[in-house]
């Protein structure tokens, strides 16, 4: 199958905090965007967010110069019909299986056959989600990051039945859109990023539950250490750049005395229970005001985008 993604019209389903930042992107990227919120307080907000999302593109001068972008290209609706001419829709809605898979088999039953579908799932198997579609090769995983408009991540999952030819036309299509993509030819659980993550998040927990060090010394640790290298180096060109023989003697000596726990941590599960939420409801490993978590949200926007721009600078 061969989509028209260059110009195509694309569809967001949900527009929480992540399906609002994501169309976002694809507005600047001149797209036309059908946004659909089906809860009705989220759709009195949603307009709302995508504007202040525009804002800060604006200020991070991700509008300057930018031909292709035009405000006038954003619909927002309540409608699945809306989405009929689309050709590619996104589901971002809440990370429930039951929940997407209902959104997932409602926008096949309206979209054309040469729509792609797609989920920005976090960690449900797109094998799962490709269960109960009617052709599911058409359908693949999105991964973003937040902002999506401004973080240069994009993760391209393929189920046991996506069509891989669609995965890499939508990958050649990810630096239109501000986009470094990966591929992922098979939905390993967790994919790459949050895979590899979960093994340091486990780590960073079992040193806290044991009182070794507090969390403001283990995020200083990733913040000032491996927040120096990572963006320049990933994990392998990092072993390249200090010697395979310095990792070799490391490994040796600390593999084995690694964390390989495999219930959730206590810790995780007590902040859950609580209904700790973290900066969206000031309720987590920190405490924060609501003004905190507000500038905190606000800040790490704009971060992302100089990261961004940094990187453009340094990774040609
Ligand atoms: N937040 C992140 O950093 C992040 C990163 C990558 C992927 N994701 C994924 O993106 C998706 C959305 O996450 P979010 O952080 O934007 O959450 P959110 O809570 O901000 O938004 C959830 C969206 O789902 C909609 N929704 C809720 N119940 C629904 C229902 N019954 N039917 C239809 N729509 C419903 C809400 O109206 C809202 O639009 C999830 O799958 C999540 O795992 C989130």
């Amino acid at each position: 199958m061969t989509i028209e993604i260059e110009n195509a019209k694309i569809g967001v389903v949900g527009l929480g905090l992540m399906g609002s930042s994501i169309a976002t992107n694809f507005l600047i990227a001149g797209h036309q965007v059908v946004g659909l919120e089906l809860m009705p307080e989220a759709y009195r907000m949603a307009s709302m967010r995508i504007d202040h999302h525009l804002q800060a593109c604006d200020e991070l001068k991700l509008l300057e110069d930018n031909t292709s972008y035009n405000p006038n290209n954003l619909h927002l609706t309540q409608t699945y019909k809306d989405l009929e001419d689309c050709d590619l829709v996104l589901e971002s809605v809440v990370e429930d299986l039951a929940i997407k898979s209902e959104v997932i088999q409602q926008i096949e039953k309206t979209v054309s056959g040469h729509c792609v579908i797609a989920s920005n799932t976090s960690a449900i198997p797109i094998t799962t989600l490709q269960k109960k579609m009617e052709s599911p090769s058409r359908f693949l995983g999105l991964h973003w990051s937040e902002p999506a408009y401004a973080s240069r991540y994009l993760e391209i999952i393929c189920g046991a039945h996506t069509d891989l030819q669609i995965a890499k036309q939508i990958q050649q299509v990810g630096p239109r859109w501000g986009k470094e993509p990966i591929l992922l030819k098979k939905d390993i659980r967790g994919f790459v990023t949050n895979r590899l993550m979960y093994a340091v998040y486990r780590e960073g927990l079992q040193i806290l539950e044991r009182g070794e060090a507090n969390i403001e010394a283990l995020d200083k640790s990733f913040r000032y250490d491996t927040g120096s290298w990572i963006t320049m180096m990933g994990i392998f060109q990092r072993m390249d750049y200090l010697g395979i023989k310095y990792f070799e003697n490391l490994a040796e000596r600390t593999l084995g005395r690694l964390s390989n726990a495999k219930e959730v941590p206590d810790a995780m599960k007590k902040i859950v229970a609580e209904k700790g939420r973290g900066v969206h409801n000031q309720n987590g490993l920190y405490s924060y005001s609501q003004q905190e978590a507000e500038d905190w949200k606000e800040a790490f926007g704009k971060f992302s985008s100089e990261l961004h721009q940094l990187s453009e600078k340094w990774l040609k």
